[in-house]
């Protein structure tokens, strides 16, 4: 890792590159990759988002953990356009990577730097699909992986972290429940930390989303990009992406990020339109990849849309069901409800005016639908 160094994203103090280093230790915030020279990495022979050329912090070949993740399909959305009075509506198919979702282009980056740096056993924390990416990926890296999630996570993503043989401890309670119980695992055993929410080599496998975008729209990139957000690995890395392009001059104009947050669960929309928000008790969202009360790179994710001018809005329950039976049946993609989210909130979008008629917009549909089936029906 001699070709990268951390940085951290609020005072811009530079660490020295470790898989274990999340936090700024002045700030206590999250870090960045920076890079200072190229890495020794020949892309030849490499299959998936490994082919596109981005900078990235593993230096051998023969330590990529890949399965082909990535260059996923962008298909137009012709009705739910119609429906929402837009001429160019595209869905770009991330539930086609190897796990279900968009997750494994972070975590094919995160497992390679740890296999690189010799890791054998890491904990990670997860609502369902980052769990399951990193569970799979340690798994094809031949690394133990402890996985923490609510009890409350859908069967069909808990049976997809045990059948890749990750040690899954079930915490009652919260999503933050569980990221504690993670950390204090982490203490008790010494145990490296793969946070793919803390990582800052999470976020250089979710830039090659922006690097696709580039290549898939070759006549000029979508005037807007509407993505459920969490702590908001794709946002940034995203934002991330496109301006490793811009300065490299291979993109001019950044599309506008957007991000949409559910109603019962938006600390990123709250502090965004600058009102208090507080965590109610009891309170659930169907769209639980995104039910973050406390997301660490909060500041982070605002810049990402502000800086790109960009909106933040929080979308009903309502409005998520019925974009999630509505993508199904008028389009045949089936969405897990935390996708449908960034749906129903580009809904909001056009009906504000904030994107118009003529606008070309990209939504992600980051996961698939068998995972999270129980509101579908
Ligand atoms: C399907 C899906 N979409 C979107 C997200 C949100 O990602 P992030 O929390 O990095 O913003 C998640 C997170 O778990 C997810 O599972
Ligand atoms: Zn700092």
């Amino acid at each position: 890792m001699a070709h990268i160094r951390l940085r951290c994203v609020e005072c811009g103090a530079s660490h020295r590159a470790d898989v274990r280093a999340l936090y700024c230790n002045t700030c206590k915030l999250p870090l960045e990759v920076e890079y200072t020279g190229v890495g020794a990495l020949s892309r030849s022979g490499l299959g998936g988002l490994w082919r596109l050329g981005a900078p990235a912090p593993v230096h051998s070949p023969s330590h990529v953990v890949s399965m082909g993740e990535g260059m996923t399909a962008v298909a137009l959305l012709e009705r739910s356009g119609l429906l929402l009075g837009l001429a160019s509506l595209f869905g770009k198919l991330e539930f086609q990577s190897p796990t279900g979702s968009f997750k494994d282009r972070g975590t094919t980056v995160l497992m390679s730097a740890l296999k690189e740096a010799g890791v054998d056993e890491i904990v990670e924390d997860s609502s369902g699909n980052a769990g399951a990416s990193i569970a799979a990926y340690a798994a094809r890296a031949g690394i133990t992986a402890h996985i923490f999630a609510p009890a409350s996570a859908p069967a069909p993503k808990v049976q997809q972290l045990r059948v890749y043989g990750a040690h899954v401890h079930l915490i009652e309670g919260s999503r933050e429940a569980a990221t504690q119980a993670a950390k204090a695992f982490v203490e008790q055993r010494g145990l490296v930390y793969a946070s793919h929410n803390l990582s800052p080599f999470f976020l250089e496998g979710t830039k090659t989303f922006a690097y696709e975008l580039v290549d898939q729209f070759p006549e000029g990139l979508p005037d807007h990009v509407v993505l459920p957000v969490g702590n908001g690995s794709l946002l940034i890395g995203a934002w991330i992406g496109f301006r490793e392009l811009q300065a490299s001059g291979r993109v001019k104009r950044l599309p506008k990020l957007h991000a949409v947050q559910a109603e019962v669960v938006q600390p990123i929309a709250a502090a965004y339109m600058g009102r208090p928000w507080r965590p109610q008790a009891g309170a659930r969202t169907a769209a639980g990849g995104i039910a973050v009360a406390q997301p660490p790179r909060l500041r982070q994710a605002l810049r990402a849309v502000r800086e790109t001018g960009g909106a933040c809005v929080a979308a009903s329950e309502e409005a998520i069901l019925r974009w999630q039976r509505l993508l199904a049946r008028e389009e045949g993609v089936y969405a897990e409800p935390t996708s449908a989210a960034a749906f129903a909130g580009l809904e909001l979008l056009a009906r504000q005016g904030v994107i118009g008629a003529r606008d070309v917009v990209l939504v992600p549909v980051t996961g698939m639908g068998l995972k999270d089936m129980a509101p579908a029906e």
